[in-house]
């Protein structure tokens, strides 16, 4: 053993091979390049940006003499809230008894991971963070695969083939993670699939982790449907305040159990492991909650408007993207996109790239663009895919969010976003100078003649 760090030694356990979350890093790395004067755009990290909602930071300065600790579970009447908010919002049956509050769904997703038995089944591309988590729990995962031809979308057939492979190489695939809308992907999972799913599972006696925090961040194009609706015995559905709200540094998540004697025991166990780490979620953020989980209509209009810019955005994005001939699946919710650049494997094979950390990289140093390698969601490396968020360009200050909030109110969409977005324009630009370059690569090259 290295006697370099002695008296500490790390146990290897859960750590080895495991490295800070790629989404950090890359905010990191483009928040430094910032401060050293060099430009970028920033399309590498996740997070919502709007104002917060004014009633909503009330609600915070007013609780700010709250410092009690409240109950691991949440305070009773924020869980009350939202039991109300998830029966009308996503349909489902949600008791208050059967809630817990946490200092975000990450933390939840990890407590839950924890506390439940069995290999955990993760769909191609998946969230950055479920992998590592297994990792520390020491969980073993079993990738479902999916590919770019088919826009990445899971198949029940696919699901069922990897369970099956599981069990013949005597493991034990107990859990599988769901995430509709999709980080990365921004696909969302419909009727049918859910009911099709939801008899599989009952059938194979699977429990579902469903991480819906996207759920009200869908395009339009596809209805938000919880899984919980079809098969809520053996659901966990995962939410927070994060994204439709913008609030994802104030940490709190919620997840929601089945109604039923097992959710009960599965809640026992959560609220066990939330009682000897967290031991509470913040007491003032749970007092503001209680507004954002109202049924208050200023609120409610301004998740709508939100939303709405979140599609706007994505989907003028994707147009522009699948209009240079780039190969992307068109988002139904959340405000990513999930590219690939198989189609220029030759150009960019002559350039030395090889593998999708390489592609970002590439884009970063040449064309100003920062963005995720694909390989970070499980996707293979020679897949060439990139994870894309539009949720930062333009709105890179809070000055400049509460601009596009403001013209959203007075300008169509159109105009939005010509005259409201220079840097997501120019974004586009950029890529449409790579994906140039990359045809003209394609193009025979001049031999060399020799005398
Ligand atoms: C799919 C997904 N799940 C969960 C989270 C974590 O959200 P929270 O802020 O509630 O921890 C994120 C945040 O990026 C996410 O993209």
């Amino acid at each position: 053993m290295s006697r370099r760090y002695l008296p500490f030694r790390f146990s290897p356990a859960g750590l080895r091979g495991l490295e800070p979350s790629a989404t950090l890093v890359i905010n990191e790395r483009v928040n430094e390049m910032w401060r050293e004067g060099k430009w970028v755009y920033h399309l590498g990290f996740g997070e919502s940006r709007f104002p917060v909602h004014p009633k909503i930071a009330e609600a915070l300065r007013k609780n700010a003499y709250q410092h009690q600790y409240l109950p691991s579970l949440g305070a009773r009447e924020l869980r009350e809230k939202i039991a109300s908010f998830y029966e009308e919002r996503f349909n489902i049956p949600a008791m208050p008894d059967h809630i817990i509050v946490g200092p975000g769904s990450k933390a939840l997703i990890y407590a839950l991971l924890l506390a439940l038995d069995g290999e955990l089944m993760l769909p191609t591309p998946s969230w950055v963070s479920y992998q590592p988590q297994a990792h520390l729990v020491g969980k073993r995962v079993n990738w479902i695969p999916a590919s770019a031809e088919d826009g990445w979308e899971l198949k029940l057939s696919a699901i069922m083939e990897a369970v099956d492979e599981a069990r013949e190489a005597w493991g034990n695939p107990g859990l599988v993670l769901l995430n509709s809308p999709n980080n990365p992907t921004g696909r969302m999972f419909s009727m049918g699939f859910l009911e099709e799913f939801a008899q599989y599972a009952r059938e194979q006696g699977l429990a579902v982790l469903s991480d819906e925090i996207y759920g009200l961040v869908e395009h339009g194009r596809v209805k938000h449907r919880s899984i919980a609706r079809y098969y809520p015995e053996g659901s966990v559905v995962l939410g927070g305040l994060s994204k439709h709200l913008s609030l994802g540094g104030w940490r709190l998540g919620v997840a929601i159990f089945p109604p039923n004697r097992a959710g009960a025991e599965v809640l026992r166990a959560v609220r066990t492991i939330a009682s000897e780490t967290w031991s509470a979620t913040t007491a003032p953020v749970q007092y503001a909650a209680l507004i954002a989980y109202g049924m208050d209509e200023d609120v409610w209009e301004y998740i709508q408007l939100c939303t709405y810019l979140h599609a706007l955005r994505t989907q003028y994005l994707w147009r522009a993207l699948t209009a240079m001939g780039i190969r992307v699946p068109q988002p139904d919710g959340a405000f990513y996109l999930f590219p690939d650049f198989q189609r220029w494997r030759e150009p960019l094979a002559r350039q030395g790239i090889h593998t999708d950390t390489q592609l970002a990289m590439y884009l970063l140093d040449e064309f100003k663009l920062a963005t995720l390698p694909g390989s970070v969601f499980g996707a293979p490396p020679e897949a060439l895919t990139l994870r894309l968020s539009s949720s930062y360009l333009d709105m890179e200050t809070a000055k400049q969010s509460r601009t596009i909030v403001a013209a959203a109110q007075e300008v169509d969409g159109e105009t939005l976003m010509s005259e409201f977005h220079p840097h997501m324009n120019a974004a586009i630009e950029q890529f449409q100078r790579f994906v140039d370059s990359l045809e003209r690569d394609k193009a025979p090259q001049p031999q060399a003649v020799y005398a």
